[in-house]
C-alpha cells in the first residue's frame, strides 16, 4: 500500500508536491551571472560566464595609448580580472550594434574571427552577441602553447594568452580568391585594438606570429575549419616601459 502510494500518488498530492518543490525553487537564490564569472569554472563546468559590461571611458587617450605601446614580453604573476579579460576580448570584437557590427570592421559583415582566451584556468571562447566566455577546456594549457609557440617561454608566463583564429569559408563564400586578404586584414583590426586596450588598461601585451599551426590547433581543440592566426599573451609588465 504504501509502496503504490509512493510509485503512483493521488491526483492532489501530486499538486501539492509539485507546488511545494515549485515554492522551494522560487525561495532559493539564483546564481547571479557575476557570482559564477567570480568563481570562475569549475572542473568540468562548461557553463558559461557573464563577463562585465565594458567601460566605455577609459584612463588614457588614444593617443597616449598609441605613443605607449610596445612589445612586452616580462609579465607580473598576477592573473587578470574578469573586467581586464572582458575589455579585452570586448576590444577584439565586442558587439556595439544591435545589427551584429562590432568594435573591429569585417569584410561584408561575415565575421570569420574566432577569438579564446587561455589561462592557467582553462580555455574558453569568446562569444561577442552577449559579451560572454563558453569553457572549451579546463586546466593550465599555457605551457603547451609555448611549447607550440617555438618555445617562446614567455608565452606560458603570460597570465592570458588571447588567440585568434579565422574560419575562412564564411568570407570565401562571398569573396573568393580576396577572402585570404580579407580575414588577415580583420586579424590585423582585432589584434591592434587588444594591444591598445592593454596599454589602456596598464597592461602589456606582444603579437606572436611564429608557432607550428597545427600544435596550436591541437592543443587548443579547435574545429577542423578553425585557423589559428594570431597568439597575443597580455599581462601587467614586470616594468613599466
Ligand atoms: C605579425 C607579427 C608577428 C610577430 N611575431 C612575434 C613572435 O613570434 N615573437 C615575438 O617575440 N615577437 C613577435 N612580434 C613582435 C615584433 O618583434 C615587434 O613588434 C617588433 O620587434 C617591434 O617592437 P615593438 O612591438 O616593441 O614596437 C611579431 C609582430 C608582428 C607584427
Amino acid at each position: 500500500m504504501r509502496n503504490r502510494t509512493l510509485s503512483f500518488p493521488p491526483l492532489r498530492s501530486a499538486c501539492l508536491a509539485a507546488a511545494l518543490a515549485a515554492l522551494v525553487l522560487l525561495a532559493l537564490p539564483a546564481p547571479s551571472p557575476r557570482a559564477v564569472a567570480a568563481e570562475g569554472p569549475g572542473k568540468g563546468d562548461h557553463r558559461v560566464i557573464q563577463l562585465p559590461n565594458p567601460t566605455l571611458k577609459g584612463k588614457m587617450t588614444l593617443e597616449e595609448a598609441m605613443s605607449k605601446r610596445a612589445s612586452i614580453r616580462d609579465f607580473r604573476q598576477r592573473a587578470l580580472t574578469q573586467e581586464e579579460i572582458g575589455q579585452i576580448l570586448w576590444s577584439a570584437g565586442g558587439q556595439t550594434r544591435p545589427w551584429g557590427g562590432r568594435t573591429v570592421p569585417s569584410a561584408g559583415a561575415l565575421y570569420p574571427l574566432e577569438i579564446d582566451i587561455a589561462t592557467p584556468e582553462g580555455v574558453f571562447r569568446y562569444l561577442p552577441e552577449r559579451h560572454q566566455l563558453q569553457p572549451r577546456a579546463t586546466g593550465n594549457l599555457l605551457p603547451k602553447l609555448a611549447a607550440a609557440a617555438l618555445n617562446q617561454h614567455f608565452v606560458a608566463q603570460a597570465p592570458a594568452v588571447v588567440v585568434i583564429s579565422a574560419v575562412y569559408e564564411r568570407t570565401k563564400r562571398r569573396y573568393g580568391s580576396r577572402a585570404e586578404r580579407y580575414v588577415h586584414m580583420e586579424a590585423g583590426h582585432a589584434a591592434q585594438n587588444i594591444h591598445l586596450e592593454a596599454v589602456s588598461l596598464g597592461l602589456g601585451s606582444v603579437a606572436v606570429g611564429a608557432f607550428n599551426d597545427s600544435e596550436v590547433h591541437r592543443v587548443l581543440a579547435l574545429r577542423a575549419d578553425e585557423k589559428p592566426l594570431y597568439l597575443i599573451p597580455v599581462g601587467e609588465p614586470a616594468q613599466r616601459p
